[in-house]
């Protein structure tokens, strides 16, 4: 596992998604390739699915949500599922967006997309992506877009105007966070921003039905620290972990249990969309997958009673400079390896079962683990483990790996932590887990 080039290679390839996936549909997309390239049969979910074990197979939902599965053998023992998010938090541009400012400039009207950190969106160079609607002969479709070039930025005001701007600053996401695109007023430019993305999409203007664009940083991905030790990217919550557990579910060799990559969309702005965690989507799958394979609905049922789910969304690393944010006994810290997270009020699935399995699967992929509990007096985040289970109710465990700067748009990690999961991925994915009903499991 020490051997450097595995680290170099993966960091590499992680960058690499992370730069083409600026949105959760361009990660989608990337991710689509990759199962294309290993051989995956892609299904939809409006078509009959015709499948055979010894086969891969995976499907889509608005184009933002991703499900990929393997199965080895008809009798199937249980699924063996690893879940992430595609999404991230960001600045989504509203429909009208255009305003001119006094005749002279042109901004763009946006709103927030989940819980992000303001400070880092400022003086550095934007653009736009995401998908736009185009009217067709026979109704409409969806294009990918992906303005590749500088585009835009959100200026700070001189400190000279606010002398306690670094006393702590509140800010108006209407008047703060509107980003400045170019020069024009209302008769030279009146639609300068929904030209651009015409003729970037090679589409007529008029064409256009319906978006949904994002602001990125258009900073790219680094590796950094004395001797490497660190990786800096947009979006590492939580497309690191999206991206760990397709690595390891293409490396794996399932046995007795259906292999289940599964990312979701909308985890950022509490899941409850078609292509969220609370969405029926992975259900669907999985029952499809029973019924492809001539199961009854009794196979069913003792199948999901005989599986294990990883929810794997980043976790916070202890921070150098705020130490006493940190548990006093549990104290993840980057390249410490894959966090197991914990709390009482089950915000995380993890109780001492699937902590117990999940710590035997890093074990046999002789990867670290380490713990993470917020702080007592401290309210945490919550993730998509403890939504999905209301749907598929199975055997749960949340982890994560160890970040800092969580939802800025230039996030940092370990360098070494990405291949650790990707190993315990991999060993998931070629295991099954079976329960006697009296507390004993067997990991096969
Ligand atoms: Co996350």
């Amino acid at each position: 596992m020490e051997n450097l080039s595995i680290f170099e290679n993966i960091n590499r390839e992680l960058l690499t998604f992370l730069d083409a996936s600026p949105t959760a549909f361009h990660a989608t997309a990337y991710m689509c390739a990759m199962l294309d390239n290993a051989g995956y049969t892609r299904l939809y979910e409006n078509d009959c699915w015709r499948l055979a074990s010894g086969h891969g197979y995976y499907v889509t939902r608005n184009d933002s949500a991703l499900v990929a599965f393997h199965i080895p053998r008809p009798d199937f023992t249980g699924f063996q599922v690893m879940a992430s998010h595609s999404d991230s938090p960001a600045l989504k541009i509203k429909t009208n967006a255009q305003i001119e400012v006094e005749n002279h400039y042109l901004k763009l009207n946006v709103e927030k997309y989940g819980g992000l950190l303001c400070a880092p969106w400022f003086d550095k160079p934007l653009s736009v992506a995401g998908r736009i609607v185009v009217r067709t002969p026979e109704g409409v479709r969806s294009q990918l877009i992906n303005v590749d070039r500088d585009l835009m930025i959100l200026p700070s005001l001189a400190i000279h105007m606010n002398r306690k701007a670094n006393d702590g600053y509140e800010y108006n996401a209407q008047k703060d966070l509107l980003p400045l695109i170019g020069e024009g007023n209302a008769e030279t430019s009146a639609d300068a921003f929904l030209d651009l993305i015409a003729a970037e999409a090679g589409v007529a203007r008029q064409d256009i039905l319906d978006t949904d664009l994002f602001l990125y940083n258009r900073t790219k991905g680094t590796v950094l620290g004395i001797h490497g030790e660190f990786i800096a990217a947009p979006r590492l919550d939580d497309l690191q972990c999206a991206f760990s557990s397709l690595k390891g579910f293409l490396l794996a060799s399932p046995r007795d249990s259906v292999a289940v990559h599964c990312v979701m969309d909308n985890e950022e702005v509490g899941s409850q969309t078609k292509q969220g965690a609370a969405s029926t989507f992975l259900r669907d799958v999985l029952e499809r997958v029973n019924d492809g394979m001539g199961r009854s609905r009794e196979q069913y049922l003792t199948a999901i009673a005989s599986s294990f789910m990883v929810s794997a969304d980043n976790a916070h690393s202890f921070h150098p400079n705020h130490t006493e944010k940190a548990d006093p006994t549990n104290r993840p810290y980057m390249n410490g390896g894959i966090v197991i997270k914990y709390s009482a009020n089950q915000k995380y699935t993890t109780d001492a079962v699937s902590g117990a399995i999940f710590r035997e699967i890093c074990k046999r992929a002789q990867v670290p683990y380490q713990t993470f509990h917020n702080r007592s007096d401290m309210l945490g985040g919550s993730t998509l483990g403890n939504i999905s289970t209301r749907q598929v109710s199975l055997n749960c465990v949340d982890i994560g790996l160890p970040q800092l700067a969580m939802h800025s748009n230039y996030e940092t990690a370990g360098s070494r932590d990405t291949a650790y999961l990707v190993a315990a991925a991999r060993e998931l994915f070629s295991s099954s887990v079976s329960t006697d009903g009296h507390g004993g499991y067997r990991l096969a």
